[in-house]
Parts: C-alpha cells; structure tokens; sequence
C-alpha cells in the first residue's frame, strides 16, 4: 500500500458548475471553497502528508475587477474562519507565490498564520496564492545569479539541491500526485520544477463536485498505478 504523501490539486471548475446551474461564477466559487473542509479533512484520514491547493494563479488576476474581489474576500474570511479551525487542530499551514501583490491585511494574515504552525507537523496545507511556478524559478534564478555575482555562491555549486532551495517550495517534499478537476489535462503553471515525477489524476468532475469519494477514488488509482509498476 502506497499512498502519497503529498498531493497538489488544480481546483477547477467553478465558473462551469455555476453556469450549469444558472448562477453567478462566484457562487461557483463559494461552493468550491465549502468543498475544501471536506477534501482536506478525506486527505487527512488517510494520511496523506501534504495538500498543496492551486487557489488563484498569478493568471487569475486578469479577470473581470467583480470576480477578483469576491476571491480576496473568500480568501480573507477563508484565513480568519477555516484556517483558524485548522490551527486548533494543529495543520501547519503556509503560502507560495507572489505575497507582495495582496493587500497588507491578507499579507499580514499570511505571515502569522505561517510563523504560528510553522512547527506543527501532522499535516501541512499549502494555499498557492497568486502563484506561477515559470515566475517561481525566475525568481529563484536571479536569486542565484545575484548569489553568484557577490561571490556568495561559485556557479558550479549550483546543483539541483541547491536550486530546491531558492524556491517557494523549499522544505516541502516534492508532490506524488496531480489531481485536476473538470477536465482539463493542463498542468497550468503549477509547481512545474516539483512535478518531475509526480502521477496525474484528471477527472470530469468540477471542482465543487468533488467531495470526499472522489478524493479517495484518486488516492485508490494512484495506489494502483503504484502496485503495477512494482514501486514500495
Ligand atoms: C478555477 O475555476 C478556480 C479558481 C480560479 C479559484 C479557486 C478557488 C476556490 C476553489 C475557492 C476559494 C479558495 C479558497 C482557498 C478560499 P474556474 O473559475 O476557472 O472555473 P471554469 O474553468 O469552469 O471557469
């Protein structure tokens, strides 16, 4: 038996589940961010390590003023209510991407809530925030250049090690499995260098379909692709 340590999960969906139903693509959102308790609590159960959430890509902040507003409220009420139930479970909880471009209440919220869990280890979640992961190695290589350009760092120490631990990710082990929802088969920006040897799951079911039985269904394929290709 062989179950993933940790997952990342391409939430989407959201806009389509509305659409069908004749509603606002917010509603969408709401939905999918109710739907978020249960997944994480399914990950939990079965020991799943890591969850790493794919909650607004640094793409995302090119759509319409309405919707990106209602998304930095959900994410605001989303650290004051259900984070802090996480906490007093003891979740560790922490962000990747770009900090900087959220308002100073949100990046405020951030940086308590990481510096509270950061030794708590039962389960972490990682919210991607305004993430890319093309501008996450970007950043990471001028980190490195500018390393080398005082002297700090000699170019032929720069290894794949080395390279880990300029980006957003550092500490983080590397994701087992992908899981994408509504259809699509892209990997959108998402933790491109850290998928090297990740397993893809891709499912029809939108975002706020995907409750606790679809989790599990995901986690049994990746435990069966495990045993077919003879791995512990
Ligand atoms: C993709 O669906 C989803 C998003 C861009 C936002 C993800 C946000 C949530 C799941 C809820 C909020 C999260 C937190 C952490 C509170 P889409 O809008 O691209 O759907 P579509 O492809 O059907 O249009």
């Amino acid at each position: 038996m062989s179950i993933p340590v940790h997952v990342g999960i391409i939430m989407d969906g959201n806009g389509r589940w509305a659409q069908k139903r004749g509603l606002p693509r917010t509603a969408g959102h709401k939905k999918g961010a109710e739907n978020l308790k249960k997944v994480l609590n399914a990950a939990r159960k079965i020991g799943v390590k890591v969850v790493t959430l794919y909650a607004f890509s640094s793409e995302n902040w090119a759509r319409p003023k309405e919707e990106v507003d209602t998304l930095m409220n959900m994410f605001r009420e989303y650290l004051k209510n259900d984070i802090q139930d996480l906490i007093k479970e003891g979740v560790r909880v922490s962000f990747i991407g770009e900090r900087e471009r959220f308002d100073y209440d949100l990046q405020e919220q951030m940086n308590l809530i990481e510096s509270k869990t950061k030794d708590l280890n039962s389960f972490h979640v990682v919210l991607a925030l305004s993430y890319g992961a093309r501008g996450d190695i970007l950043k990471a290589v001028k980190t490195i250049a500018k390393k080398v350009e005082q002297g700090v760092l000699k170019s032929n120490e720069i290894d794949m090690f080395q390279f880990s631990s300029h980006l957003s990710t550092v500490g983080i082990p590397d994701p087992d499995l992908i899981i994408r929802t509504s259809g699509e088969s892209r990997v959108s920006n998402f933790l491109l260098w850290e998928l090297a040897y990740a397993e893809f799951y891709f499912t029809p079911v939108l975002w706020p379909d995907f409750n606790e039985e679809e989790f599990e269904k995901a986690i049994k394929d990746f435990e069966l692709r495990q045993r077919r290709f003879g791995k512990v």
